[in-house]
């Protein structure tokens, strides 16, 4: 039965149910629906509404409810009930009776969804936090067992100068601490309560709101009844945080799958994480890494759609709100999952050193270094860019590297290259050169590591 029968003479029709209830996705809030009741329930029987041993009925028997729903022993399929809330509290009559339609006097489903979804959304985000800490891990350890590793890096996809693998895979590390920065924010701005604002306005009771806050885990009440029932900033955030970790995952999938490919052939990926095609058997797909990427679509779009939604919302509560779960719950899960993925993936890799180096050496990588030698040697920056230009064109047409043309040749584009500029131009030379703090060089990345490391033994 509805909970708000008594002033309506006809039914709900079948598609008012089908568009209307919200059960068969809020059901997800069940432990935190009867964790808000325990709290609610002592709230009256302090305000005097309920004696202590109906509140310790009540109680005893919420905490039934909960053990059932962590055992997945409630059936909410089998439910005719709208949501979560009247779920919640038929369980409680059947259970009860009278006593249980007491525990709701004073309170609205408005600031119980609002406590309820407060309290998934700050669960959830401890979860993320383990999660990202374990890609992080990944990154990190992959990154050690391969610090030797250099290969190009790219600017426009074109081979721009080399780098250590370890550097490419910490600047992964960088951006997922940025995620977890975020989450950390956001989890102390949202963590107010909701209960007590009743349907929009506050309540009659006597309520102690600062101490169901504190029961709850929250640091404070939320401070305006009218807010605290509609806001729904903290959903978005969090959609915010999922989408732009997601965009994260997305350009390391990028990054891989082009590592991965036939023409670069830097890394192989596990068996565990790819798969093969049904005509071509030669084939090894790098599926994983194409998913982290492609469900970015699915978690940016619940982040555009809860705006949309919320976009010119009246205050206070409207129904337009329950569309915030099914988005939130989804970009959540997609989330956890492609940031699990992401850690066997980067566990999986494979780095071919030799092709990795050759790659790095091809392609001009040190024409910058050509240049920088010329201006050690009083050469102005542009003028130097400008002979280095030209050296690259001469080798390109000779087929050659730069330190595989003779000195001869070179000093033909200026007098002040000397034989001292071979070693100039190699590869581990050129990269341990840039010892400059974030750069690639072996030393600051073995401080970036160690940085790493330690930041991983705290977390
Ligand atoms: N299922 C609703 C939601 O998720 C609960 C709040 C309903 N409140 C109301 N006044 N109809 O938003």
């Amino acid at each position: 039965m509805a909970l708000w029968g008594g002033r309506f003479q006809g039914g709900s029709s079948a598609m008012f149910r089908q568009v209307n209830d919200s059960l068969p996705f809020d059901n997800v809030l069940a432990v935190q629906d009867l964790q808000g009741s325990i709290a609610w329930s002592r709230a009256i029987a302090r305000a005097g509404v309920i004696s202590a041993a109906e509140q310790s009925q009540l109680e005893q028997t919420l905490n039934e409810l909960i053990a059932l729903a962590n055992e997945g022993k409630l059936d909410f399929a089998a439910s005719t009930e709208e949501d979560i809330h009247s779920f919640v509290e038929a369980a409680l009559i059947e259970r009860l009776g009278d006593l249980g339609r007491k525990l709701h006097t004073g309170r609205s489903r408005n600031d119980q969804v609002a406590t309820d979804l407060r309290l998934w959304v700050r669960e959830h985000c401890e979860h993320l936090n383990q999660d990202l800490t374990r890609v992080i891990a990944s990154l990190v350890s992959s990154a050690e067992t391969n610090q030797q590793v250099i290969m190009p890096g790219y600017t426009h996809l074109q081979r721009a100068q080399p780098v250590r693998y370890a550097h490419w895979a910490l600047a992964y590390v960088e951006m997922l601490k940025r995620d977890l920065g975020r989450l950390s924010d956001l989890t102390k701005r949202m963590n107010q309560c909701p209960l007590g604002c009743g349907a929009l306005a506050g309540t009659t009771y006597d309520i102690d709101r600062q101490e169901i806050a504190t029961e709850l885990g929250f640091d404070s009440p939320c401070l305006n009844s009218l807010d605290a029932v509609s806001d729904r900033d903290y959903v978005l955030e969090l959609l915010f945080c999922a989408s732009t970790s997601m965009m994260h995952l997305s350009r390391m999938a990028e990054d891989l799958i082009f590592f991965n490919s036939g023409e670069a052939g830097f890394i192989r990926l596990g068996d565990q994480v790819t798969s093969g095609s049904s005509l071509m058997p030669q084939k090894k797909n790098p599926d994983a890494l194409e998913l982290l990427r492609g469900k970015c679509g699915r978690v940016f779009g619940h982040l555009q759609a809860l705006l949309v939604t919320m976009k010119g919302l009246p205050l206070a509560y409207n129904k337009d709100m329950q569309e915030d779960k099914e988005g939130v719950f989804d970009a959540v899960n997609q989330w956890h999952c492609c940031l699990l993925i992401s850690v066997e993936v980067i566990d999986s890799i494979k780095l071919d050193a030799e092709r990795c180096a050759r790659a790095a050496r091809e392609g001009y990588a040190n024409a910058t270094e050509l240049a920088d030698y010329l201006v050690g040697k009083g050469t102005p920056f542009r003028s130097a860019h400008d002979i280095a230009g030209q050296v690259v064109l001469t080798a390109l047409d000779q087929g050659k590297a730069i330190e595989q043309l003779p000195l001869e040749t070179l000093k033909g584009y200026s007098e002040l290259i000397e034989e001292d500029v071979y070693p100039v131009l190699q590869l581990e030379y050129l990269v341990d050169k840039r010892h400059i703090l974030g750069g690639t060089g072996a030393k600051p990345v073995n401080k970036a590591l160690d940085a790493a490391k330690s930041w991983l033994s705290q977390h």
